[in-house]
């Protein structure tokens, strides 16, 4: 696994907004949108391209352009939606997938309750997001079923990790995955109830309003 934490004065400043409890949802949107446009430029720099002839008004040129397959964007429900269009604005050719995942509180197993993917991901650039890496579980289960499913070159993206995610996604994410995490911070701790401190709160709530 490589890890990316973004180190930068835009970064910084956007995420401390944020984090600020009295930020109102819609300034919350718009700067997780911001903050996942700057990480993607990030985690986009192994996209594949191929050659592309075109014709500048002057001259002719070998350009470049992004290879096929199309790079696949998967935002994990509810949270990662918020981060979808901050990613295909920078990649506007990416097909989107989604995968619903919630905890089963009685077996505490991890539950896949919708999913809207292809069924052969082989040879496609995957780029997952969630804002919150916390226990590391919902990504561990995911990354597994897009393994299934063929794909070997995995990229999450989130906002806020927990020490204790990247170290699950560490040990439990399959080495013979290609597989990079970008995130804007890394954060001190989980506390009892598995939410990252210092943290955002519960980043669905924030987006979206309590449900
Ligand atoms: N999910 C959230 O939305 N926030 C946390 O702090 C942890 C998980």
């Amino acid at each position: 696994m490589h890890l990316t934490v973004l180190d930068h004065p835009l970064v910084d400043h956007k995420l401390t907004v944020l984090r600020d409890k009295n930020t109102p949802s819609n300034t919350f949107r718009e700067l997780i949108s911001e903050l996942v446009t700057l990480e993607a430029y990030e985690a986009t720099r192994d996209l594949t391209v191929e050659d592309a002839p075109i014709e500048t008004p002057v001259a002719p040129i070998i350009g470049k352009k992004l290879s096929k397959p199309r790079p696949m964007v998967i935002p994990i429900l509810r949270a990662g939606l918020g981060m979808l269009d901050g990613m295909t604005k920078l990649i506007p050719t990416a097909e989107v997938g989604f995968l619903g995942m919630k905890r089963d509180e009685s077996t505490l197993d991890i539950i896949t309750y919708a999913n809207r993917l292809p069924d052969d991901l082989t040879g496609r650039q995957v780029f997952v997001v969630d804002p919150m890496l916390a226990t590391g579980g919902t990504l561990v289960a995911a990354i597994e079923y897009l393994k299934e499913r063929g794909a070997k070159d995995v990229t999450a993206i989130c906002i806020i990790a927990a020490p204790e995610g990247l170290a699950r996604l560490k040990k439990d994410v399959d080495p013979s995955i290609d597989f990079k995490v970008v995130v804007c911070a890394q954060d001190e701790k989980l506390n009892e109830n598995s939410y990252i401190v210092p943290g955002l709160g519960d980043a669905g709530d924030r987006l979206y309003g309590l449900v």
